[in-house]
């Protein structure tokens, strides 16, 4: 019985993403808004959720949605709502905020509103004045859109979003986050039976989020996430996830991933990380200047790639001449389908050709988009 309602977190511009990945896990009913993708649930989702989910920042139990024009209003709200359902006596809990367009806008006001209101329900509820917070981390998110408050709590973890795997020691200058990683190889053409090439792959992220998909690994299941020490989301909750994620990895389909970049220190990186997700044998890395490249090295490949923005690594020449290689080697093969995200914006420029799709996404706070250019598919 769903009986809880949870919202996966993510980059604007990525719900239609997100949205297919709960739909896979089964969801239905879902509703979008502004990075916030609502869904009914029952406890063990969290679990569920928390383990599969590959692009999503982090999940949210929804405790209550409101309208908020006054700190009264917000501060009755918040009180009337469940607490003591979920946060324990001995719970250890912040409030963060953040409010758009709304009446209510000074977010430390409205934070330690809700923090009376929560500290006050305990109170009543446990009957104790003093809170030790020595116990599970609870942390509550008040978000306020045209007026509308949203009340939450992290199920995540404030600290360690759902991009972290576990499996990233070490990592270059810029890499890209994980669950933006994935993101855009779901955004591709790319399915495990066909070739995929990062050129200019850093920290091996597009690779091993690739190599986890094709291998179904579910990118949770090395680590941990707040809730786990929730009383209410159980720990055979978590066990039963991991056994069923752990059955449906696929060992077996042969997977043909290349990771190449010019740095002989960033190949050394990537295959660590790769060892430690486990799919080293799903990619090749090997250090390679990117205009080394004639030809494609195949037909029917994909390209998915985060050339080096500028900001932080690369001259504007080089950058153009790094665009210009990807659009006369991988552009000029019509069975190449290449996509790649970047800040730059005369990208389109240098490749040469414009893009089939735009779409344009956050790379933490820059702005960037994601050109994609379609190939043609393999005759099956
Ligand atoms: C933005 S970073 C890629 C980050 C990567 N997606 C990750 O998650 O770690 C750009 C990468 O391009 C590499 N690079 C720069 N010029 C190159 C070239 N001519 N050929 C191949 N790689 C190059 C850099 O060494 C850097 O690792």
């Amino acid at each position: 019985m769903n009986n809880i309602k949870l919202a996966a977190v993510c980059t604007f511009g990525l719900e239609a993403v997100v949205k297919r990945e709960l739909q896979n896990l089964g969801y239905e009913n879902l509703t979008t808004d502004n990075g916030w993708v609502y869904f009914d649930a029952n406890i063990e989702d969290i679990a569920k959720t928390n383990i599969n989910l590959r692009s999503a920042e982090r999940v949210m139990l929804v405790l209550g949605q409101f309208k908020a024009l006054s700190f009264e209003e917000l501060f009755n709200e918040a009180y009337d709502l469940p607490w003591e359902d979920w946060i324990s006596a001995d719970g250890k809990f912040t409030v963060k905020g953040k409010s758009v367009k709304s009446k209510l806008f000074s977010v430390p006001d409205c934070q330690s509103i809700v923090k009376k209101a929560v500290v006050k329900k305990l109170s009543e509820k446990y009957d104790i004045e003093w809170f030790s917070e020595s116990g599970a981390e609870f942390t509550i998110l008040v978000s306020i859109h045209k007026d509308i408050a949203t009340l939450s709590i992290d199920t995540t973890g404030a600290r360690e979003g759902l991009f972290k795997r576990g499996y990233r020691e070490k990592s270059t200058i810029a890499p890209l986050k994980e669950t933006m990683a994935a993101a855009l190889i779901q955004l591709s053409y790319w399915n495990k039976d066909r070739i995929l090439i990062d050129p200019m792959c850093g920290s091996g992220t597009i690779p091993i989020e690739a190599a986890l998909i094709g291998r179904n690994i579910a990118p949770g299941l090395n680590r941990t996430f707040a809730s786990e020490k929730w009383e209410k989301v159980k720990s055979e909750y978590w066990k039963n996830t991991k056994i069923e994620a752990r059955k449906k990895i696929d060992l077996e389909t042969p997977i043909k991933i290349y990771g190449y970049d010019i740095s002989k220190r960033a190949i050394a990186i990537a295959k660590q990380n790769a060892i430690e997700a486990g799919v080293e044998d799903c990619i090749e890395f090997q250090a390679k200047d990117i205009n080394t490249f004639k030809t494609t090295p195949f037909d029917y490949g994909i390209l998915i790639t985060n050339p080096p923005y500028g900001e932080r690594i690369g001259s504007v020449e080089e950058i153009s001449e790094i665009h210009k290689t990807i659009g006369k080697v991988f552009g000029r093969n019509p069975t190449w389908s290449n996509y790649i995200i970047t800040s730059i914006e005369n990208f389109e420029k240098d490749y040469g050709k414009k893009a089939d799709r735009r779409r344009k996404l956050y790379n933490g706070d820059v702005k960037v988009e994601y050109y994609q250019y379609y190939g043609q598919r393999p005759e099956q």
